[in-house]
């Protein structure tokens, strides 16, 4: 009875229907919860199949797959903004490639400008891009249009359509913008990973294309990176670098410990670029560049070491400062030889005048002799120089090597005869003929008498120049003429020897030598195809030996 009174008072009171009104809508919420549930999961995996190698192409392809699970959808499309005009990036059901822009005057760019997340659920669109897809049988009568946005900037749409009209719901409006958001930071983070990677293979394009060694090296000496163009290819102890240590020393310079004149602290301390030359033993020379690398804090990283071998470079400069040293010689010579010809001419015939008056036994007459020869030796070295200084090109030809030897003898025998320097010439008595250019034969018999007269400067023990040839036939039947200059100076230590050709290397005072007479002396014998041997015992002298080839069977003539 008392259970009958309540259920009519419930009844009366209309409890019973807001109970049951509750519980409609509890469930209706619920569902919308589950369904918004549902969106994300779909969306979580539309992203997470999206990779940084996919085109936005293959995206839209992809979301159109998954999309059906949460929302009607017989069309999706994106369309972007690019350079204030709209394209329609991808659609599907079928991808078309659509380059040209949307029509300012269209429906979508409408929807564009509004930057508002709408549905149309009686689209009278007659938009191209959606009606022209010949994959979509039938019209789109519903559209949902979500802006796709960087920050506050739009950049473009998410189109989502049905067939039916009415088909979305304000719940499936904010999936599609939802899903607009997540693949605008998908697109975002391809487009930036592809920036970073295409400016990465710049970088690495632009170290690679220097053919010279390059690296990036921290302040503990590590190889942080270098562009595969070390060890440097010289002499052995490069190859002694193992690349699997990828200390700088070891890697560069084949050592076990630091080198001992890194820059690398005066780098910490000043903070600045340093430029090194070295030279091997070899004799390649190496200009090196360290230059200071920071990082985000300001703070040294480390350097990068750039690596230039120089050597041809310093060769031909060497041969430019010899040839213009030479050339501003030859032309004081040619002065001073002009001006003294003409007086010598004079003194010799006036003496010869005079002589011819004078009885033979005459004591006078044979002053006279002695001025006519010492007259006609001047003359003879006034020949020389003129001979010594022309300007011409130097052309190869037939010549007597003899001769030449002759010549440079006369240039430089006044300065070993003033030196109380006992002088033996030893030539063979022939005719050496040989296709060369006598000037530079003579330029390089200079160097190496100067050269021999400089090591016997200062020496106690007798004092020596030999000056000889010989001719000797190789096991290929080759003839080489062999000229040496042979001296008693104070000879060379063996650990030099292997420096003395190089360019700029000198043992003597600034003012007296630039070291460059050996390394021009070897370049002018090589162009004849020639070399030149050193032999030296410290102490007791050197002997340089220019060998010549003849390459011509008729151009080495030896005649009696
Ligand atoms: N006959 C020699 N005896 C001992 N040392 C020599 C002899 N010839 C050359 N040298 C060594 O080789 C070095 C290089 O010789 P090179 O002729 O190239 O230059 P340099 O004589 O020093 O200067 P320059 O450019 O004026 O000739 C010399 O400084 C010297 O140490
Ligand atoms: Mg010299």
């Amino acid at each position: 009875m008392f259970y009958e009174k309540r259920k009519l008072l419930e009844n009366l009171t209309g409890v019973n229907s807001s109970k049951l009104n509750y519980y409609v809508e509890l469930k209706s919420k619920n569902e919308k919860i589950v369904k918004q549930n549902e969106g994300l999961g779909i969306i979580n995996q539309i992203v997470r199949g999206v990779n940084i190698d996919m085109t936005i192409g293959d995206i839209v392809k992809r979301a159109y797959s998954k999309i059906a699970l949460a929302v009607p959808c017989d069309f999706l499309g994106l369309a972007l903004l690019h350079k204030d005009k709209l394209y329609m990036k991808a659609a599907m059901p079928l991808n078309l490639n659509r380059s040209n822009p949307i029509p300012r005057e269209s429906f979508l760019w409408e929807c564009t400008i509004t930057e508002k997340n709408e549905v149309y659920d009686s689209v009278h669109t007659e938009d191209p891009f959606i009606t022209e897809n010949p994959e979509l049988e039938g019209k789109i009568c519903s559209l949902v249009v979500a802006p796709l946005f960087i920050g506050a900037t739009i950049q473009g749409i998410l189109l989502v359509g049905s067939k039916m009209s009415f088909s979305y719901s304000p719940t499936e409006s904010n999936f599609v913008k939802q899903l607009a958001n997540q693949l605008t930071t998908c697109i975002l983070n391809i487009k930036l990973y592809k920036q970073v990677s295409r400016a990465n293979c710049e970088w690495e394009a632009t170290f690679n294309a220097l053919t010279e060694p390059i690296s990036l090296i921290d302040t503990h000496f590590n190889v942080l990176r270098n562009n595969d163009h070390f060890p440097i290819p010289t002499d052995s102890d490069f190859s002694k670098g193992d690349k699997k240590c990828q200390k700088c020393f070891t890697l560069l310079w084949g050592r076990d410990e630091r080198c001992e004149e890194c820059p690398m602290e005066e780098i910490i301390r000043t903070g600045k670029p340093v430029d090194k030359r070295i030279q091997k033993d070899s004799g390649e020379t190496f200009d090196i560049s360290y230059y200071p690398v920071y990082d985000e804090l300001n703070k040294l990283a480390g350097v990068i070491n750039y690596i230039k071998n120089v050597t041809y470079k310093i060769k031909m400069e060497a041969q430019l400062i010899q040839t213009a040293k030479m050339a501003a010689i030859g032309e004081m010579a040619a002065g001073m030889a002009h001006e003294l010809n003409n007086p010598m001419t004079a003194i010799v015939g006036t003496a010869q005048l005079m002589k011819r008056e004078r009885e033979s036994g005459d004591g006078e007459s044979e002053l006279l002799s002695d001025i006519i020869l010492s007259g006609l030796r001047c003359k003879k070295i006034i020949q020389n120089l003129l001979t010594f200084s022309r300007q011409d090109e130097y052309p190869f030809a037939i010549i007597d090597l003899n001769k030449e030897i002759e010549g440079a003898l006369n240039l430089i025998r006044y300065q070993i005869d003033r030196s109380e320097i006992e002088f033996i010439k030893n030539l063979l008595p022939k005719v050496l003929k040989i296709n060369a250019n006598g000037h530079r034969l003579q330029q390089v018999l200079v160097n190496l008498l100067i050269n021999a007269r400089d090591a016997l400067d200062g020496v106690k023990r007798e004092k020596k120049i030999e000056v000889s040839n010989s001719v000797y036939e190789d096991g290929n039947e080759k003839k080489w003429v062999i000229t040496t200059v042979r001296d008693t100076g104070i000879g060379i230590a063996s650990k030099d020897l292997p420096k003395i050709f190089n360019p700029f290397y000198t043992s003597k005072e600034a003012v007296n030598g630039t070291g460059l007479g050996l390394s021009v002396s070897l370049g002018i014998v090589q162009a004849h195809g020639g070399t030149i041997e050193v032999d030296s015992v410290l102490g007791e002298g050197s002997s340089f030996s220019v060998i010549l080839p003849v390459c011509v069977d008729n151009c080495l003539k030896m005649c009696d």
